[in-house]
């Protein structure tokens, strides 16, 4: 079938059932008093924020996080009510903006909470994010955290609502330093509660600590990775299955037999031995499929791998086909055909990077198909919005 919202014959799909799933997996999994924050930062790690928002609102997570202001308001804007935190850095005159949104901030600067106090703010919820380990964001000295508390108790309309901190190496067997950060936590827990500061909302785990601490994961995990259907690192092995929610095809726009001696692509750099059937398939480095895929690069041509021949272009790429194939079959670089699959940790791997990288860097010039129990329930074609 030819989608009839866009115009080209390549497309992610976004299984909505899986995100639904797998936010089920971990509620079952965490102990009864640790609720889901879906993390939905960088549009959803390229799944498409709004969308898989509410998929995971919908089963059952109670909150969401983000990067950056902005993407708190766009969930804001789509209508989105649930509490979200934003774990960036935001300019504390931005603080009113915040407010305005009903969105918490992350804090952890005492000249922050300075210059906020300086901004029109009625009531803002922050959470203090201590710096145990991961030396990125956060309070680690004792000096500055004894004075941010001062002046927390000077400034009411800045509310304690969460404390946090973020594992430097939970996704890794050797659990030495992640033990330390935990303790170095709990410390922080005990010096605020000496100050009279008892937060009903603590949160330390990502997807790897709330696989491997269900029941010490404290009010809340950020679930990113995981949520989508993928291991944060192939060491640890969740006790329930994953489901991945992206995949990615395309269809066949060309297709020839060449002759041996005949070239492929820039740089005439594959030579055809044998006759051989090649294919051209619509994507290319325009559209984050990038390059160095076509190293080791195959695609899923009727249940069948299909090698990637030549240089990648900027919009399209060409495979060797297993025979001759019609025009407008249909393409899986990600994602299961029959029996064979392509895995996003398959496209890592080649790319000798991490699994999040991968959607995150498909671009936006791919529109994200969502299924619901196997319907097309939406469509998101970001780049091009004349949809
Ligand atoms: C502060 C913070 N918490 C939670 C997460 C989610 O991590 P993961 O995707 O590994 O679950 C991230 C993502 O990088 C993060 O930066």
């Amino acid at each position: 079938m030819v989608h009839q919202s866009f115009y080209r014959d390549t497309w992610a799909e976004i299984d909505l059932n899986a995100i639904r799933d797998n936010v089920t997996a971990f509620t079952e999994h965490l102990h009864d008093e640790t609720k889901v924050m879906a993390v939905v930062k960088a549009n959803a790690y390229g799944h498409g924020a709004i969308e898989v928002a509410k998929a995971a609102l919908e089963a059952g997570a109670d909150r969401l996080a983000v990067a950056l202001l902005d993407e708190a308001i766009h969930l804001r804007n789509a209508g989105i009510t649930a509490p979200i935190l934003v774990m960036g850095w935001v300019r504390p005159q931005d603080a009113p903006l915040a407010e305005k949104h009903d969105v918490a901030l992350t804090i952890f600067q005492k000249d922050w909470l300075r210059e906020a106090s300086l901004t029109e703010v009625n009531q803002l919820n922050l959470h203090l994010k201590f710096d145990t380990g991961m030396s990125r964001l956060g309070l680690r000295d004792e000096e500055e955290a004894q004075e941010l508390v001062a002046l927390f108790k000077k400034y009411k309309q800045f509310h304690i609502e969460g404390v946090y901190t973020h594992f430097a190496t939970a996704d890794e067997l050797d659990s030495s330093f992640f033990q330390i950060q935990q303790e170095r936590f709990r410390q922080w827990l005990i010096w605020l509660a000496d100050r009279g500061i008892e937060p009903k909302c603590c949160h330390v785990s990502n997807s790897a600590g709330a696989t491997r601490l269900p029941n010490d994961s404290y009010q809340f995990v950020r679930l990113g990775i995981s949520m989508y259907g993928l291991k944060p690192s192939a060491e640890l092995n969740p006790p329930f299955d994953l489901k991945p929610a992206f995949s990615l095809h395309s269809r066949l726009v060309h297709v020839k037999e060449l002759l041996p001696g005949d070239t492929i692509s820039y740089g005439a750099t594959y030579t055809v031995e044998e006759k051989e059937w090649i294919g051209t398939v619509p994507i290319g480095y325009g559209d984050g499929w990038i390059r160095r895929l076509a190293r080791e690069g195959r695609v899923l041509i009727n249940g069948e791998f299909a090698p990637i021949v030549g240089r990648i272009c900027m919009d399209q790429c060409m495979v060797r086909l297993p025979g001759k194939v019609d025009v407008g079959t249909k393409v899986t670089l990600i994602g299961k055909q029959g029996s064979r699959e392509i895995t996003m940790d398959n496209i890592a791997e080649q790319l000798e990077t991490i699994n999040y990288e991968i959607p995150c860097t498909l671009t936006a010039r791919i529109p994200r198909v969502y299924m619901k129990d196997k319907e097309e329930v939406a469509v998101n074609h970001q780049e091009l919005n004349f949809l």
